[in-house]
């Protein structure tokens, strides 16, 4: 079979007299000098311009033409053998095999979209975090480095590192009274992954899930993805309105909340609210996914014991994060399974990601467990209030009554609402207007329902950046309608 013709063989050296008409080309490749005729041989056979059945000149031959070691063209020749892209019949040479795949796909321009979320002022998912704290986190990571022993060489349990489940244990008990064995624990990458793994457990394609409105949006995601039918239950001054959840979807199969700082609204559950939420799972058979990400940072009063801590029946599913307390970079939370969840969900885990990455639980663990972690969080209780503060002073100050600000006793963020006769759009080009990046409040809700607003996130952003920022959307919110 005649080879060929187009182009000669390039390696980079000017042709020489004689040159064969290989389609090869090696300019520009990077690797060693095999490495690189294997792929321009590669190359030439996935597209076409070495046909199948065609004869590859002796390596002698090709190896005086390119100017290289013959054995080096014996190499490239072995590895197309393995490849099964060429044939070597004995006493004849070479061969392009005669049956080789079309090619690989020409390389796609994938989307250049950097998706990291904004850090302007409000954004959300920010958190400030001490220099002190950031000392002790560095010596506590190069003391585990130093230390690395094979627990952390090997295969782990599905829970994660049982020191660190120990201590949040501890802490659970303590601070939210929620009283489990470490081996209820699972430590997991944040609230998300939490949510993703239990869902894939106890929730079938179809099934009902209540959804507080206005919501979470990120969990909300999750639900759906799990393949839920989002039922949205309203949320009022005492938090979810169970009765309306038993109305619409008594059937449900899980039922999501925050019960202790709801989100966005920062209303606090009732009692009554939650011993009847309690009592529709065990009536349902329903289990109920449990949200505390913010408990830590309350600012009148002690912490308000968690739904999980009343829980007889055993049907709520709680989820912590160290990405409030600490910053969500970490990517560490934690989820304390009813006793019947334990086997199924890590089952689940084993199958999924199998275990977590063990080195930085021991550093958590170890800052815990010196005192480092409760006194970030009381340091930063004070200076979180103190941002909350100059936000909602500044709004007050300058929108001319057109703000109503709810003033939260817990958390990191706190919600701005129009006038209730505001016209539809107006919270968007307010924003606009101020150049800031809070969330608008219908972005959380599920069904239409005035008046709109804006969430504000008040932690990881300096407080004259949040003064500022609160002044334009004051000032932007005055300027679009003063009440009459
Ligand atoms: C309501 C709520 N839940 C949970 C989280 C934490 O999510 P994760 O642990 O996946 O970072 C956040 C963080 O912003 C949140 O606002």
């Amino acid at each position: 079979m005649p080879m060929p013709t187009n182009p000669a063989v390039t390696s980079g050296k000017p042709d020489r007299p004689g040159a064969l008409d290989l389609p090869l080309h090696l300019d520009g490749m990077r690797g060693p000098q095999s490495a690189r005729v294997h792929q321009g041989l590669r190359d030439a056979i996935l597209a076409g311009r070495l046909a199948p059945g065609s004869r590859l000149p002796a390596s002698r031959l090709l190896a005086v033409q390119l100017g290289i070691r013959r054995n080096t063209v014996v190499g490239a020749y072995e590895q197309l053998l393995s490849d099964g892209l060429v044939e070597a019949r004995v006493g004849a040479g070479t061969f392009v095999a005669s049956h080789v795949p079309s090619g690989p796909a020409p390389p796609e321009r994938t989307p250049a979209t950097d998706m990291t979320p904004s850090r302007e002022v409000f954004s959300l998912g920010r958190t400030s975090v001490y220099a002190l704290l950031l000392g002790r986190l560095r010596r506590a990571v190069g003391k585990r480095l130093r230390t690395l022993d094979p627990v952390h060489l090997g295969y782990g349990d599905p829970r994660g590192c049982r020191e660190l489940r120990e201590r949040l244990a501890e802490h659970l008990a303590v601070s939210r009274g929620v009283h489990c064995d470490p081996g209820r624990i699972v430590l997991v990458s944040g609230t998300q992954q939490g949510l993703q793994l239990c869902l894939g457990v106890v929730l079938r394609p179809g099934d009902a899930a209540w959804m507080e409105d206005p919501g979470y949006p990120a969990a909300r995601r999750v639900l759906e993805a799990a393949g839920a039918r989002l039922v949205p239950v309203p949320v009022d001054g005492h938090g979810l309105v169970v009765d309306e959840g038993r109305r619409r979807a008594p059937g449900a199969r899980v039922a999501y909340v925050t019960p202790s700082h709801q989100f966005p609204t920062g209303v606090a559950m009732r009692m009554d609210r939650r011993i009847a939420l309690l009592e529709w799972a065990r009536d349902a058979d329903a289990w109920v996914l449990e949200d505390d990400y913010d408990s830590e940072f309350r600012y009148g009063g002690p912490p308000l014991t968690a739904l999980a801590g009343i829980d007889a029946a055993q049907r709520v599913i709680y989820f912590g994060t160290f990405s409030k307390v600490l910053f969500p970079g970490l990517r560490m939370g934690y989820v304390v399974l009813p006793p019947p969840l334990v086997e199924p969900v890590l089952a689940a885990r084993a199958a999924s990601d199998r275990f977590p990455p063990s080195l930085l639980e021991g550093v958590l663990a170890d800052l815990i467990a010196a005192g480092d972690f409760s006194a970030h969080i009381r340091r930063m209780r004070g200076r979180y209030r103190a941002a909350r503060d100059a936000v909602a002073d500044t709004l007050a100050a300058h929108a001319d009554g057109t703000l109503q600000v709810t003033v939260p006793d817990q958390g990191l963020h706190l919600v701005a609402r129009l006038l209730p006769d505001s016209p539809p759009g107006a919270a968007a080009r307010i924003k606009d207007a101020a150049r800031v990046q809070a969330w608008l409040l219908s972005e959380t809700r599920l069904e239409p329902g005035p008046p709109d607003g804006f969430v504000l996130g008040f932690s990881g952003h300096e407080i004259g950046a949040l003064r500022d920022g609160a002044k334009r959307l004051a000032k932007a919110a005055a300027a679009f309608g003063t009440p009459a």
